[in-house]
């Protein structure tokens, strides 16, 4: 599948989660690509920074603050990139957190708090960029989501689902919006040093940079791609697990946590 965007060397592109981590790094290697991004997360003075950095690195944007767990802020967002830069081509819904699951202090809502971030806060942007990009008949929704919501691994009850929750939706809009002109990509990463991953006391396999992550996204985004997942030795064993029966992926995982844990 090809970007039919106007111009896809230089789209106009909505990010969120762009502070810092992944999306600080997807921001600036589409700076190098002379994109125009509009820059959403909360920490509003780190977003300030950023916009000065890819200001220098040869593109251009703006800073869109906002929490995208509200959708009228989205929806404000949005607008003001569509009348900032004509129009948005590609949504990056990048923004997310995680909280590792403990047993023992199980609740239901803070389980919750994170589907409303990592789901219902993409959903909220995807909703505010969709009726115009079906409108126009072109357009393209990235969704962050993670390998980890192939299948249920341990320690990530709550992440995991949020995302997989992520995956399915995406993988069914798909089918209603690309007739109409909006690509669909789904992006699965492994283990990235993050501030996310920073907070992990487990040996991570397999661990890549932000920046190798932001080039390998911006790439696969610009072919096209329906899916990246990455990085590829990790991903495929990952995406075969998903395959195997659950008795033999029980016994797989237990074992592979067991080596994590073990450093
Ligand atoms: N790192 C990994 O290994 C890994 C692997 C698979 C998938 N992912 C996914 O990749 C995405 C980025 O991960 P990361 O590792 O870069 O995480 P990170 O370092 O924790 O960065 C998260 C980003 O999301 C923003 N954010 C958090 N809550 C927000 C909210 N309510 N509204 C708006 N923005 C919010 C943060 O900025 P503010 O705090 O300023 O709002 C920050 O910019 C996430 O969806 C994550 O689940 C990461």
């Amino acid at each position: 599948m090809r970007s039919d965007l106007d111009n896809p060397s230089k789209p106009r592109v909505w990010l969120t989660g762009a502070s810092y981590g992944i999306g600080r790094a997807v921001a600036l290697e589409y700076a190098l690509r002379g994109a125009f991004i509009g820059l959403t997360a909360r920490s509003e003075d780190l977003l300030s920074d950023l916009l000065s950095e890819i200001r220098e690195a040869g593109g251009d944007g703006l800073v869109l603050a906002g929490d995208v767990k509200d959708l009228d802020a989205m929806h404000r967002n949005a607008e003001t990139m569509r009348n900032h830069a004509g129009g948005i081509d590609i949504l990056i819904a990048n923004a997310g957190s995680h909280l590792p699951s403990e047993v023992e202090s199980f609740d239901a809502e803070q389980y919750m708090g994170l589907m409303s971030l990592n789901y219902a806060g993409s959903l909220n942007c995807i909703q505010a960029v969709l009726p115009e990009m079906l409108k126009a008949g072109r357009g393209h929704i990235v969704g962050v989501a993670s390998l980890a919501g192939y299948r249920g691994v341990p320690s990530a009850a709550a992440y995991g689902a949020s995302k997989a929750a992520l995956i399915h939706f995406l993988e069914s809009l798909r089918f209603h919006i690309e007739p109409k002109g909006v690509e669909v990509t789904i992006v699965n990463p492994g283990f990235v040093r993050t501030p996310l991953t920073d907070k992990n006391d487990f040996k991570m396999p397999f661990l890549i940079e932000a920046d190798k992550a932001a080039r390998i996204i911006c790439n696969g985004i610009q072919r096209g791609r329906r899916e990246i997942t990455f990085p590829f030795l990790f991903a495929s064993f990952i995406k075969l697990l998903r395959i195997v029966p659950m008795s033999l992926y029980i016994a797989l995982m237990k074992k592979t946590w067991k080596r994590m844990q073990q450093g």
